[in-house]
């Protein structure tokens, strides 16, 4: 009977800290939880076209992600909202679109690519 009681108890616990590590990594904090692997994978998928490799923008408009006071420099809430929602300056003949354009990404995916950026581009 206290054997049974105690694999209740480890599953609530496991339950528990599930429940706790999932709210945390969909909380776009400070730090985001992403695989940097997996963000490269989004990145040469959707991003590259416009961002390039290098991350220092392809086109005219595009920003260079590599610079120490460019767009990561911004904390990671301001990044995440812009790339789901899409951002673009005022009179922008190119804008950055909701998921860069990529309606099958999803807010994890970006959490991902904002890894693989910061640790790519990120001037730590
Ligand atoms: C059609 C071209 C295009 C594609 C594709 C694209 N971007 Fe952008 N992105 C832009 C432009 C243009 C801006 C600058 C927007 C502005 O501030 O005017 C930008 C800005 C950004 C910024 C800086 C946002 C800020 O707050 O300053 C980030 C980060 C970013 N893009 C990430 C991504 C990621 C990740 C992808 C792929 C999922 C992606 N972009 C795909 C064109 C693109």
């Amino acid at each position: 009977m206290i054997v049974i009681r105690m694999g209740l108890n480890s599953i609530a616990v496991a339950v528990l800290l599930l429940a706790a590590t999932a709210s945390y990594a969909s909380e776009a904090d400070e730090v985001v939880i992403g695989d940097v692997a997996r963000g490269q994978d989004v990145y040469n998928g959707t991003c590259v076209a416009c961002h390039g490799e290098n991350g220092k923008g392809e086109l005219p408009g595009i920003p260079d992600l590599t610079q120490a006071d460019g767009p990561l420099s911004k904390s990671d809430d301001v990044l995440l909202q812009n790339m789901i929602e899409g951002v673009a300056k005022e009179d922008a003949f190119i804008e950055m679109p909701p998921m860069g354009g990529n309606p099958d990404l999803s807010e994890q995916d970006i959490a991902h690519v904002l890894s693989y950026m910061r640790d790519t581009f990120g001037q730590q």
